[in-house]
Parts: structure tokens; C-alpha cells; sequence
């Protein structure tokens, strides 16, 4: 139920969000000098870099359904959550081009087509893209409002590829990957019933 009277509309402006998205990833190369990565460092970053991805992706997706249902106006940090989200899409991109493949294309390539997982998840960077690509003031209205509108509901598409390869990847059936996937049907869910 939408509480038409709670109005939070936090006045703080929104680089400390970015710093705040920052500290995932300074924490993990403070790890890879100083820290213990594990016996599997490329994979622990790898791991780490994904979920914090998705979490900031969902994030994102949760401020119209937080602002519509409870009246906490975050709007104005969905572009830092959503930068920052990509961010961590990049890394883990990264992880995996660099120290899980040693940037041989040919495995590469074949990874992406035989690996129903990873076709997934490089659809859902393809997807985010455009995204990035946008998000800048000049961009948006190089693009147009209503353009800009219609192409940002690609990181729904994005999303859903982004939990559905979490659950793909995992060879047995493990509650995290389930519960970031519920959340995500659930976030979009309410898209599709509130008509948004
Ligand atoms: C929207 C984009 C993406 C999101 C949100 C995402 C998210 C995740 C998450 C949450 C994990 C699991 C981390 C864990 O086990 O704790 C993961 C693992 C992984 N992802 Fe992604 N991912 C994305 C795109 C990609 C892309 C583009 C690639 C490579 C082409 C990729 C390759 C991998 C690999 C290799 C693993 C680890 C698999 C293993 O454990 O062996 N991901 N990803």
C-alpha cells in the first residue's frame, strides 16, 4: 500500500553514494596487495565482483517500487546506483577476460557459445551497454526524454540475465543464487502489475 504521506527525500548530495559503491572494490585491492584472496584469487574476485554487480543492479531496480509504495524519494541516486552497478559488471567482465582466460579469444569465444551461462551473461553486459553509454547529460538529451525512457527499460532484460546466470552457473541448487533471482522476478513483477 502506497503511504501517499511519507515523503523521505534525503538532502545529501550524491557523491558520497558513489564513494560508498567504491568501497566493494577498494576493500578487494586492498585484499589483492595486503589480503588473503583465497587458494583461487582470480575466482574469489570473479565471485565477488558478480554479486556485487547484481546487488547494485537491483538496487537500482528497487527505487521506483520504494518511491511508489513507501515514499522514499531516491531517485536521484539512480544514476550513481546504476554507474556504479555497471562498474562492477566491468570488473568482473574483466576478471574473467583477464585472469580466468588469460585474454585468449578463441577460448573465449568459445566459452560464450558453448557455455549457456556465460551467452547469458554477455547478453546481459550487451544489454547494459546502451545503458552506460547514456547516462550522461549530454547523451540524454542528445537521445531525447522519451527515447531515453524506452531504451533504459533494457536493464530489466539486463537484470533477469544477470540472476538467471547466477542460478545457471551453480551445479547443485544453493538458496543465494535462488533468493537474488526471486528478487529480481519480484521487482520486475511489480513493473508488470503496476504497469510502470
Ligand atoms: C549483467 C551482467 C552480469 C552479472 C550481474 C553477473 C553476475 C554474476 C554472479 C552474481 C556470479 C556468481 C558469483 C558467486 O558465485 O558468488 C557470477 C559468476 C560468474 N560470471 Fe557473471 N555476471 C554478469 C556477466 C558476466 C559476463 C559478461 C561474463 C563473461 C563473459 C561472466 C562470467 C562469469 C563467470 C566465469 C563466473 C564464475 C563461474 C564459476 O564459478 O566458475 N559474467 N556472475
Amino acid at each position: 500500500m502506497a503511504i501517499a504521506n511519507l515523503r523521505i527525500q534525503p538532502r545529501f548530495p550524491t557523491w558520497p553514494v558513489y564513494l560508498a559503491g567504491l568501497i566493494p572494490a577498494l576493500f578487494y585491492v586492498y585484499q589483492i596487495f595486503y589480503g588473503d584472496l583465497g587458494a583461487d584469487p582470480a575466482k574469489t574476485l570473479e565471485h565477488a565482483m558478480g554479486e556485487w554487480a547484481l546487488r547494485f543492479l537491483i538496487l537500482g531496480l528497487a527505487i521506483t517500487p520504494l518511491r511508489r509504495e513507501l515514499g522514499i524519494g531516491l531517485l536521484k541516486y539512480r544514476r550513481a546506483v546504476g554507474l556504479i552497478a555497471f562498474l562492477y559488471v566491468v570488473l568482473h567482465l574483466t576478471v574473467y577476460l583477464l585472469l580466468d582466460q588469460g585474454l585468449d579469444w578463441p577460448a573465449i569465444w568459445a566459452d560464450i557459445v558453448k557455455r549457456p551461462y556465460i551467452t547469458i551473461g554477455m547478453a546481459g553486459f550487451v544489454l547494459l551497454l546502451p545503458l552506460a553509454a547514456t547516462s550522461f547529460n549530454a547523451a540524454i538529451r542528445w537521445v531525447g526524454g522519451r527515447n531515453w525512457n524506452r531504451l533504459h527499460k533494457l536493464v530489466y532484460p539486463a537484470v533477469l540475465a544477470g540472476a538467471v546466470h547466477y542460478v545457471m552457473l551453480v551445479k547443485s541448487w544453493p538458496l543465494e543464487p535462488l533468493v537474488y533471482l526471486a528478487i529480481v522476478v519480484a521487482l520486475l513483477g511489480w513493473r508488470v502489475w503496476r504497469r510502470t
